[in-house]
Parts: C-alpha cells; structure tokens; sequence
C-alpha cells in the first residue's frame, strides 16, 4: 500500500498585527493577563475586504514550490475552515480556479480547531485506496470575522492565518503518514460555536442584535477536557504503533494556549525544548495552527526529513486528533 508522504509545506499570514497593548485599548484586559493565561503577546489580522481564500493562495503557492510540483498535478483540494468565503460553494472550489489546478476536485471540511489533521486523516485515505496521488491539504481562516471585539473571553486569543501542504503517493520507504486518530464528542456541541447563521437561527435582526454571530466559548470546560483528552490520545497513539515518547523528535501542537501545551507536554513527561511553538506571534488561528506551525519549523530546521513529529489538535465539536508523521 502507498504512504501518505508530506513533500512540501507553505504558510502565509497578514501584515497587520494587533498587540496585547492594543487590546488594553480596546476591552477591559491586560498584556500580562493575556500572556500568563495564553502566551499570546500578538496576533495577525487580515485587511478589510480579504477573505479566506486570499490567505489560502500564498500558502498554496508556497506549498507546491517546496514540493516542486505545478497546480495541474494536483488531484484534490481539501480545505479546512470554519471561516470559508461565503455559505456556499466551497471555498476550495475557488482556490482551485484560483490556482489554475484544472484536475483537482476540491472540498472544504469543518472540524473546528481539528480541522487540518481531519483533513489530513481524509486525504491519508484518498491516497491509500490509490484514488488520488497529489493532495494539497490546507487549514486557513479569517477568525478575527467571527470575533466580539468586545468580549475580552474570546477577543484576546484569536488570529488569522493560513497554512497548506503537498501529500503525494510514496513508496513504502517508511516516511509519511504513520497514524492519525480521530476523535468527537458532541455532547459538548454548545461549549464552543457560533450559534446563528446557519438553518437553525437564520440570520435577521433579532441574532444580530442579540450578538448571536460570533464566537461563544466556555474557555474553562474546554480547557479542561482538551488537556485531559489530548495526553491520552497522544500516549495510544504511540502505544499502538509501539512508540515511545522518546523516539518523537518534534511535537507540533494545535497553539490553542501556551498552558495546554505545557500541561499536555507535563502529562507526557515531555521536553518542550522539544516542541514547536509559535502562539506568542499568531495567537489560536484554529485549522491554520498546525499547518503555519510546520512550515515554520521546516524553514527553521527544525524538522528533517527521517524525524517522528507528533502532531495533535482540539476543537469545537468537541473534536480532537492525534497524527504520527515520519517526515
Ligand atoms: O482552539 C479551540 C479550543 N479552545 C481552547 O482550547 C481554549 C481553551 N481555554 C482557554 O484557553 C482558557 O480557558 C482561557 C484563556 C479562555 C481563559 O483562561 P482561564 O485561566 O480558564 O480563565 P477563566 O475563564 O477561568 O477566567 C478567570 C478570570 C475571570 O475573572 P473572575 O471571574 O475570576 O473575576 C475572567 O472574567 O479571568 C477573567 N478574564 C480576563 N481577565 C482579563 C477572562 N478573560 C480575560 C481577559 N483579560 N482577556
């Protein structure tokens, strides 16, 4: 059977930053606050009038020029977002008219925060069952359009960003995907989620003035059960494929909040000098986190080609993942 193998990486964030300071401007919080509670000192914020899309084309761009392979090789597109364009077509659609990827079929995927690594679990399958070779995988969003800039509970962790790679067929030379496991819960729909918009409340009057088209977030229920599910995930992860903690070379988390990542790594008995952060910069940029992280880590060094990296997400859904890549 083929392995999913990752041959390139792309990632691309806008210009304008937005500091902690400036938010002490605009809601009743502190720098200090935010960075004992989070480890976000900025985030990124896309212009008015840029869209989801707009992101997801650089990173793109940057993925195939790494993998040194054209848009025409592409056979799928897979998008995660929770912040698409608009309601429908799916925004891959566009960014494979965008790309000029003529033989690619494209499809976004809603996994939340999980995003990237179902979409990477998805197209590990398209390429297992030989139906597709060449698969861009992107996480992109635009979270700053689903924030209340007033509410200093969510206002304060999120950017936007977008991250992309190139999956291609490769022989069973042990590099690749080794294992991604899926996880949902969805007894705990309502801890996180956006609540009008869709066929449930239909946008009018009465959702936007009641404030009902932006993020709602329980950060404390979520936090807990995210530390508890991810260690666990990550250590069956490594036991069914008998791994051990110390054979990972880099651990590249979702950047949900620096204290998640330390508490998942404590649980682990892992080194963090071992793993990839860069929340300080971004902020929580949902399914572009893991992708953005990777590419940054590639073009750091930090990742070579043999190395174990464990990857591992968490979001609405409640959803999680856990990955094992052979890079
Ligand atoms: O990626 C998708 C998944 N999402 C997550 O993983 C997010 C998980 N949750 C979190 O990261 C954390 O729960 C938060 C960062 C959202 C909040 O941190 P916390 O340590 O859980 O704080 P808390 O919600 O328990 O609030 C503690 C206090 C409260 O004040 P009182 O009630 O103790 O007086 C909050 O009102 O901190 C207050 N607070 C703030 N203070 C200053 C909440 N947000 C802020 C703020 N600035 N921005």
């Amino acid at each position: 059977m083929a392995n999913a193998v990752i041959i390139g990486t792309g990632s691309h964030l806008p210009n304008k930053v937005l500091s902690n300071f400036d938010l002490e401007k605009m809601v009743n919080t502190t720098d200090e606050w935010i960075k004992t509670r989070t480890g976000i000192s900025e985030r990124r914020l896309v212009a008015n009038g840029t869209s989801t899309s707009d992101l997801v084309i650089p990173a793109a761009k940057a993925a195939l020029e790494s993998a040194g392979i054209s848009a025409l090789s592409l056979d799928l597109i897979l998008l995660a977002t929770v912040t698409p364009d608009v309601v429908f077509p799916a925004t891959a659609c566009l960014i494979q008219h965008k790309l000029g990827a003529k033989n690619a079929v494209a499809f976004d995927l809603n996994a939340a925060c999980s995003g990237f690594l179902y979409a990477l679990k998805t197209a590990e399958q398209y390429i297992k069952a030989d139906t597709y070779k060449n698969v861009l995988v992107i996480g992109a969003e635009t979270m700053s359009r689903l924030i209340d800039w007033r509410d200093r509970g969510t206002c304060v962790l999120f950017g936007d960003g977008a991250g992309a790679v190139v999956l291609q067929s490769g022989k069973n030379n042990g590099r690749g995907i080794i294992d991604t496991q899926l996880y949902v819960d969805g007894s705990f729909y309502e801890l996180l989620s956006v609540p009008a918009g869709g066929s449930r409340l239909p946008t009018s009057h009465q959702t936007i003035d009641d404030n009902l088209h932006y993020i709602r977030m329980k950060g404390n229920e979520v936090f807990k059960i995210a530390v508890r599910n991810l260690a666990q995930s990550a250590r069956e992860a490594l036991k069914n494929n008998k791994l051990s903690v110390d054979d990972i070379d880099l651990f590249v988390p979702h950047q949900a909040n620096i204290r998640i990542i330390q508490a998942m790594a404590n649980a682990l008995s892992f080194p963090m000098e071992k793993v990839y952060t860069n929340i300080e910069k971004y902020g929580n940029t949902s399914a572009a986190s893991i992708p953005v992280a990777l590419d940054e880590a590639v073009r750091k060094g930090r990742l070579k080609k043999g190395d174990l990296v464990l990857l591992s997400a968490f979001g609405g859904g409640l959803t999680w993942a856990t990955s094992l890549v052979r890079w």
